[in-house]
């Protein structure tokens, strides 16, 4: 098979892309509740007439926190993921064992920034947001499945990354700047994790048949069902938090979770799903594998 990237390379340029936690957000630095923390194109709450002003800010800030928790829940598998596709051969290729042990350590690292910002959130929202998991559990439930399905999947969140980096710069309404530095910084690093990871992809499907590919795809649509309906839930949650936060009980709550669960849906799935790097990983696997998902992309615009 052809390869776009190689590990050497990739290794090169995750050094010199490098950063440390205090570069993004030191630990008595606070985030500026005054603003919007997620851009509008992935938190949608300006669009929804039922808010006023002040209260779509409060669920843009629910919805921050939610990225937080999600990404915290996302590194949380990625990580044995990756150490599990370590220890096999590791001898056979020095730039592949330090590439990818590397690219462990940041995620390591980014779990411990998305908890950081968390305890910043924390020390500055009014009420107590909740959120699905336990993160072990979920964890759990999606490293059962096929590593190649695994790996797709964690593709997709790498290279969706970028577009909430992108979402940050384009729609900057009176963004907190220490949330677009976490969106730019994380995708710095994710730039190359995606390249790793698309080497992964790559040796997770050697020599397997068109119907052993399109078996992972399936368990690929497994897991993002079973992420789709953790969204779901955790919709109804952010809404518990903003009524407790501004007080009332929202009239038209389930038209609010049904938006807000969409706007989920484009954020954790759908902006990955529709990633060109993405979609040419997918092509080169099987034309039918990338046909299949672009069929599913729509649900998750
Ligand atoms: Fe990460
Ligand atoms: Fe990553």
């Amino acid at each position: 098979m052809y390869h776009l990237f190689n590990y050497e390379a990739t290794l090169a340029s995750s050094l010199r892309a490098q950063w440390q936690l205090d570069d993004v957000l030191r630990r008595d630095q606070e985030l500026d509740f005054s603003r919007n923390l997620m851009p509008e194109s992935l938190a949608r709450t300006a669009e929804l007439e039922q808010l006023n002003p002040f209260e779509q800010r409060i669920l843009n800030q629910i919805s921050a926190h939610q990225y937080l928790s999600i990404f915290g829940v996302v590194e949380e598998f990625i990580l044995p993921f990756l150490l599990d596709h370590a220890r096999p051969s590791f001898r056979e290729d020095d730039w592949r064992i330090r590439a990818i042990l590397n690219f462990a350590g940041e995620e390591a690292k980014h779990i411990h920034l998305f908890k950081r910002f968390h305890q910043a959130f924390v020390r500055g929202f009014p009420v107590e947001c909740q959120v699905i998991g336990p993160s072990e559990a979920i964890g759990a439930e999606i490293l059962k499945h096929d590593p190649l399905a695994v790996g797709l999947v964690i593709l997709m969140i790498e290279w969706m990354t970028q577009q909430h980096y992108l979402g940050s710069i384009r729609d900057d309404h009176d963004l907190d700047p220490l949330f677009k530095s976490l969106m730019k910084h994380h995708w710095m690093e994710e730039a190359q994790h995606a390249k790793l990871d698309t080497l992964i992809v790559d040796a997770l499907a050697e020599r397997r048949s068109e119907n052993e590919i399109q078996k992972a795809i399936d368990e690929y649509f497994e897991i993002g069902a079973f992420l789709d309906a953790g969204l779901q839930t955790q919709a109804g949650f952010n809404l518990d938090a903003l009524e407790r936060a501004v007080g009332r009980k929202l009239e038209d709550r389930d038209a609010i979770l049904d938006q807000q669960h969409q706007a989920a849906r484009w954020t954790y799935i759908g902006s990955g799903m529709v990633h060109e790097r993405f979609k040419s990983t997918l092509e080169t696997l099987s034309p039918r594998a990338a046909e299949r998902i672009a069929e599913a992309a729509p649900l998750f615009a």
